[in-house]
């Protein structure tokens, strides 16, 4: 399905000091279910585009036309499997579109999208000519890849912006000038407000249009600012390979999906990030693939809903079998239909390389059907760690939120999870002091907290964003201090039943996957278990199990047998018995 879009660009007159411009794109976006996250069509102002200066119709002239826009719009939806530039813009030469080698620094913050955001980004403007630097002295450009989930996350990026500020106007006058850029959630949610506020930001870049930093960059270059916020329907960045940027590195993410539907009435995600998506199953397979091919022993699928997922990108999906959702368990969204569900894929990933580890984060409680459970439960590398964001333990306040679920329901998923799938480890997500929320509301939380008993727990106290459904229909009248002490006592909690759960792994032999040396000291190694646990263990010559008589010393990427000999909230510690595979492993009966 093609969006329905309403395309706005609009140059506008000397305001800004040394900007001459802005280079404007916007995308209006017709969803579904009545509301339109992506954006109004707004001037980097903030205001209605009715607001026309004096010289502004000899400047979009001079401009690209507005059917430029569509043409590349359609581009962009029709070869997707094309990311480099290779029709420049009327107004942009070739070279111009070129990196030139420019130094870029690139920061990320916020959850793992942005980092395997952050490598896409990388990857597109790589093949456009930039380097790239770890040094923030030699950049030429800085982008900072940015999260809007709560409050603190958006001030974190304030706060170094007016670090960066200082850089900018130190700059020598002998270098090119220094080119600052937002990425991500936080320019997608704030537009105009950004370019505004901090006028030294030079480019804005939401989500969906990294494949569009080329372009934008060489507008900057040519001294406007920039700015594309345009949501799609359809982008999944499916044909860009994410930069691998540590060689050593054992394990990768892979996105699957971008977007929500879910419509949680706290979150902004809907919002920044748009529609949910999913990328072609076969374009999954062969980055996998590649991944395996290049020695990694852990990929970890992606997205916002990751086992929401459904391939609709050929018709004959359509006829696939549909599949259930967790019992009790409803959606905002009208019933979707046919396409390639979670299981296929999963299955299909998981038979690529039976030495590689495969993860998933982060999923909805409502989509674990008895199929997906069956098949974490069978096959052998796929972990035994699913996490079950239940944000609530009261019924009331889960209404609130729009979850779709009671907390009954949620328990009972808890219950038949660890009957299908015995020794599975749970994580969740809360957030403390939501509109509304009683002390005896958060007494329920906190019973939920020690009813599940967690492994690894993820707090929140409440952040109100704007464009939310709490925003407008609810009140944001738990008073901070009320909202931080909920959160300690959670903190507290979980701690305490996370311990305990983990302890039950001491005397317990465990496969690891080696990562490196612990951060606290060159003689310990540091791995993970299959419920993602941190292990810590001595670095000693050890016999290699598949190479009968072989001593050897574990390098990151091998998997080893660690005895666990303590344990505590977040780490387990032991020794290591030996070098092992995961087909051999398995061979040895791990308690
Ligand atoms: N305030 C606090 N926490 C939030 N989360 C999402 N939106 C908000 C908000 N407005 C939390 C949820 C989600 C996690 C990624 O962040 O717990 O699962
Ligand atoms: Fe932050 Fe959500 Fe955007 Fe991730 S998707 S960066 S958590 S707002």
């Amino acid at each position: 399905m093609q969006p329905l879009q309403c395309v706005l660009q609009a140059h506008r007159s000397l305001k800004w000091g040394p900007m001459s411009s802005v280079s404007w794109l916007l995308l209006r976006t017709c969803r579904a279910h009545g509301s339109v996250p992506s954006s109004s069509c707004l001037s980097p102002e903030g205001q209605s585009s009715g607001g026309v200066e004096k010289d502004f119709s000899s400047r979009l002239a001079a401009g690209p036309t507005f059917q430029h826009f569509l043409r590349s719009a359609s581009v962009l939806q029709e070869k997707p499997s094309s990311p480099e530039v290779e029709d420049p813009p009327p107004y942009l030469t070739g070279d111009e579109l070129l990196g030139r080698q420019r130094k870029v620094y690139l920061e990320t913050y916020g959850c793992q999208m942005n980092v395997n955001d952050t490598e896409i980004a990388w990857s597109i403007l790589q093949k456009s000519g930039y380097q790239r630097t770890s040094n923030l002295q030699e950049a030429d450009v800085i982008l900072l890849v940015t999260c809007s989930i709560r409050e603190k996350a958006e001030q974190t990026i304030w706060n170094r912006l007016h670090q960066l500020k200082a850089l900018k106007t130190k700059r020598p006058r002998s270098r090119v000038p220094l080119r600052i850029g937002i990425l991500g959630c936080m320019a997608e949610r704030l537009k105009g407000e950004i370019l505004n506020r901090e006028k030294m930001v030079d480019l804005l870049a939401g989500p969906d249009a990294y494949r569009d930093l080329p372009r934008l960059l060489a507008v900057v270059e040519s001294g406007q600012q920039a700015a594309n916020v345009l949501l799609s329907l359809d982008e999944t960045y499916a044909d860009i390979m994410p930069v691998q940027t540590s060689p050593s590195a054992t394990s990768a993410f892979v996105s699957i999906m971008r977007g929500c539907d879910n419509m949680c009435s706290y979150c902004i995600v809907p919002f920044t990030r748009g529609r949910e998506r999913s990328r072609p199953v076969a374009s999954i397979l062969e980055e996998v693939r590649k991944l395996s091919e290049q020695g990694l022993k852990e990929v970890t699928l992606l997205g916002q809903n990751v086992n929401s997922f459904r391939d609709n990108s050929e018709i004959q999906f359509n006829n696939a079998v549909s599949t259930n959702l967790s019992r009790g368990f409803t959606t905002n969204y009208k019933t979707k239909q046919g396409g390639l569900r979670f299981s296929h894929l999963l299955d299909q990933v998981s038979r690529i390389d039976p030495e590689m580890r495969i993860r998933f984060t982060s999923p909805h409680p409502k989509d674990f059907p008895d199929e997906v459970l069956q098949l974490i439960h069978e096959r052998h590398n796929i972990c035994k760690q699913i996490h079950l964001p239940a944000q609530s333990g009261s019924t009331r306040v889960l209404d609130a939120m729009r979850r779709g679920y009671s907390r009954e329901a949620y328990v009972a998923l808890v219950h038949h999870i660890r009957e299908c799938i015995p020794g599975v480890s749970l994580s969740s997500d809360f957030i403390t002091g939501f509109c509304g929320e009683t002390e005896d509301d958060h007494l329920q939380t906190v019973s939920l907290l020690r009813e599940v008993q967690y492994n690894a727990g993820f707090l929140f106290a409440y952040s109100m964003r704007k464009k939310t459904r709490a925003y407008h229909r609810l009140k944001d009248d738990v008073p901070e201090e009320v909202k931080l002490r909920r959160l300690e006592e959670l903190i507290t909690v979980f701690r305490e039943e996370a311990s305990r759960a983990n302890e039950a792994s001491v005397g317990c032999t465990q496969l690891v996957l080696v990562e490196g040396f612990s951060k606290r000291s060159s003689t310990d190694l540091c791995g993970r278990n299959d419920a993602n646990l941190k292990v810590i263990f001595p670095d000693a010559e050890v016999e290699d199990i598949t190479n009968s008589g072989l001593r050897v010393r574990a390098q990151p990427g091998d998997y080893v047998l660690v005895k666990i000999t303590s344990a505590s909230s977040q780490t387990l510690k032991g020794h290591i018995l030996c070098r092992t595979t995961m087909k051999d492993s398995s061979m040895y009966c791990l308690t």
